[in-house]
């Protein structure tokens, strides 16, 4: 069975709000997701064995959460090279993080991205948990190779 895993970076919640969403879409589409805070990602073998992954994290002083980024560092030691990708985060204003998440794994670590990085200023708010349901559903469908 195909396998993505999502590891999210938050202070209040909201990015594990849209975490929890994309997850729901992805399983729509058949495909395992797994959600993981990055604070448990200790190592880079913690984030071996996945055919797509989701990083994201909200954006604090125009940037993205520390944790991400040392999570960042870890997965550069790994081949991610054509595995599928997408980025995320909740914002205020400025929403700098999944952008910079998304060019990472686009420019350093060669990753076969969907269009876009997902940003979401409140995902508890109806309309938007749809959102992030399609984004996770885009990632199953580019998974199965059917976009
Ligand atoms: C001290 C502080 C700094 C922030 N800086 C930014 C910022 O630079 N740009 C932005 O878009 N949002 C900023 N925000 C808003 C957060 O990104 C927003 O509240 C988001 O929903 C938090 O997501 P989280 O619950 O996943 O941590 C800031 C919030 C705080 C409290």
């Amino acid at each position: 069975m195909l396998k993505a895993l999502i590891v999210f970076s938050t202070r209040k919640g909201y990015t594990e709000g849209i975490a929890k969403e994309i997850a729901a879409g992805i399983r729509l589409e058949g495909v395992e997701a797994k959600m993981v805070n990055v604070i448990n990602i200790k190592k880079a073998e913690d984030l071996e064995g996945y055919d797509a992954y989701l990083f994201g994290s909200a954006t604090y002083g125009g940037q993205m959460m520390r944790g991400m980024e040392t999570m960042l560092f870890m997965a550069d030691n790994l081949d991610l090279e054509g595995k599928v990708g997408g980025s995320f985060g909740a914002f205020g204003w400025s929403g700098e993080a999944p952008g910079r998440i998304f060019d990472t794994m686009k420019n350093i670590f060669n990753m076969d991205m969907v269009k876009e990085p997902l940003r979401i200023k409140n995902i508890f708010k109806k309309g938007d948990k749809e959102i992030a349901q399609e984004y996770g559903r885009e990632i199953g469908k580019k998974l199965k190779k059917e976009i």
